[in-house]
């Protein structure tokens, strides 16, 4: 049963006066002879609370024992007060309660990126993380309805796959009883065997890469929310993409403006990419505005880089989906152009201010040949993958589909440096703990 006594911050706020409870963990604390200030924190934000001497002598030597991060329960009255930091503070308290004394907390004010790693269980305390925390629910609570709201069917795929989809160099291997197999590299395989059944599907889960790159937009575990649906071709697909981020955006600006203030994020740039249209250029015409418009020669045929990519979407100050990348560098499945066998039929989408890769997806391929070719010169037994060529053979029909890096589009919304900010445990080659 709820202790209806006490009231989060936030609805101590909301009251705007009377006497309240409040419990939390002290986030600040300043002595002076005559004051003790405790900033106190819960789960929806901070308020100000001051233990005076003269009012209450015995509550301020109780308060003077208080360290940071120190867990209290404090009653008192409610005051307006434009100085405290939530315009807010409880003066005087009148009742202070201290459940646990914490030992000298291990984050200070200004410490190394690594010690906050190293300590990330405390540092989910953090108002930062707790803000990232909490849009990042809204964007996969938004990806859950997105698709569920269009009659999408959520879709579950083996996590140990004994075969790759894109590309051995990142493959995870792991002992299996006498055999071995791999942490799944994308659910897109297996989905493709459910579009025959379920017709349109989605799934977020945990996906595994071992980039051995030390970058601040990889992970060796991240989640992706992908979705994959029968008959559906390039131009449809790249349009439920561009949906599906909007729709993302608009939850979070629902939802999140408190966390995104707390983040120092311009709420005023994702209204932006809310209203405006995204446009799909083709690879060709990508490489066209480097050379046009920022003189780099990149060679037909040659991937876009990081650098590249930023130029891209600095350009167009929206995200924006780059189409038909050369086939001789894009995963088995994605099919050569009827047009132009020199072009697959694949997209990624390109986050503003960096151009972020937030989205990758393809036509899939029906060429069995075509695709056992790419294979073998991949180094695979197609052998391997029959299962997979069964569903050309039995009714195959066009389908398509798309993977969503969720902390790279959570990285994006929140402006975070780096993508570890945007997973609660990050795992990159160098960092595994706690
Ligand atoms: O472009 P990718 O590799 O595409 C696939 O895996 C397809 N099979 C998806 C599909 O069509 N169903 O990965 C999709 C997205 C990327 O655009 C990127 O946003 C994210 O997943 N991603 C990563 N995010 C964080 N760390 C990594 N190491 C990532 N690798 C890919
Ligand atoms: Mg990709």
């Amino acid at each position: 049963m709820k202790d209806s006594k006490y009231l989060t911050i936030d609805e101590v706020l909301n009251k705007g006066s009377g006497n309240v409870h409040l419990r939390g963990w002290v986030y600040r604390e300043r002595k002076s002879n005559k004051f003790v200030f405790i900033v106190l924190r819960d789960e929806s934000n901070i308020i100000q609370c001051v233990v005076s001497k003269e009012k209450n002598p015995e509550l301020f030597e109780e308060a003077k024992k208080l360290t940071i991060e120190s867990s209290i329960k404090v009653s008192g009255e409610l005051k307006k007060d434009e100085r405290a930091p939530t315009g807010y503070e409880i003066s005087p308290v009148s009742d202070l309660e201290i459940i646990q004394i914490a030992e000298p907390f291990p984050i200070t004010a200004e410490q190394s990126p690594e010690l906050l790693y190293d300590n990330r269980h405390l540092w989910l305390r953090s108002r930062k993380l707790n803000a990232v925390l909490k849009v990042r629910h809204t964007v996969v609570g938004a990806i859950h309805e997105f698709f569920r709201s269009r009659g999408y069917y959520e879709f579950d795929a083996p996590i140990f796959q004994p075969i790759q989809s894109e590309g051995g160099s990142t493959l995870f291997e792991v002992k299996y009883f006498d055999d071995k197999v791999y942490l799944s590299q994308s659910w897109q395989l297996y989905a493709e065997s459910a579009v025959f059944s379920l017709g349109k599907i989605y799934n977020m889960g945990p996906t595994f890469r071992a980039e051995k790159s030390k970058t601040s937009r990889h992970l060796a575990e991240f989640w992706m929310a992908e979705m994959e649906a029968a008959w559906m071709k390039l131009d449809e697909v790249t349009e439920v993409a561009k949906d599906e981020i909007r729709f993302i955006i608009q939850e979070v600006l629902k939802h999140n403006r408190k966390e995104l203030e707390i983040l120092k994020r311009d709420s005023n740039l994702l209204e932006y990419y809310v209203k405006e249209e995204y446009p799909t250029i083709k690879y060709t015409e990508a490489l066209d505005i480097l050379n046009n418009e920022y003189q780099m020669h990149v060679p037909w045929g040659k991937d876009l880089r990081t650098i590249e990519e930023a130029k891209i979407s600095e350009f167009f100050k929206v995200p924006v989906v780059v189409t038909h990348y050369p086939t001789k560098i894009m995963g088995f499945y994605k099919p050569p152009s009827n047009d132009n066998p020199e072009e697959a039929l694949c997209f990624d989408m390109l986050a503003p201010e960096g151009g972020l890769e937030i989205i990758g997806g393809s036509e899939r391929s029906l060429l069995v040949d075509d695709m056992i070719k790419r294979l073998e010169a991949d180094g695979e037994d197609p052998l391997r993958y029959a299962w997979y060529f069964d569903l050309r053979r039995y009714g195959s029909v066009p389908h398509s589909g798309y993977g969503l890096g969720v902390e790279r589009v959570i990285q994006w919304i929140c402006g975070l440096e780096n993508i570890k900010d945007a997973i609660p445990f990050p795992r990159t080659m160098i960092r595994k703990t706690p």
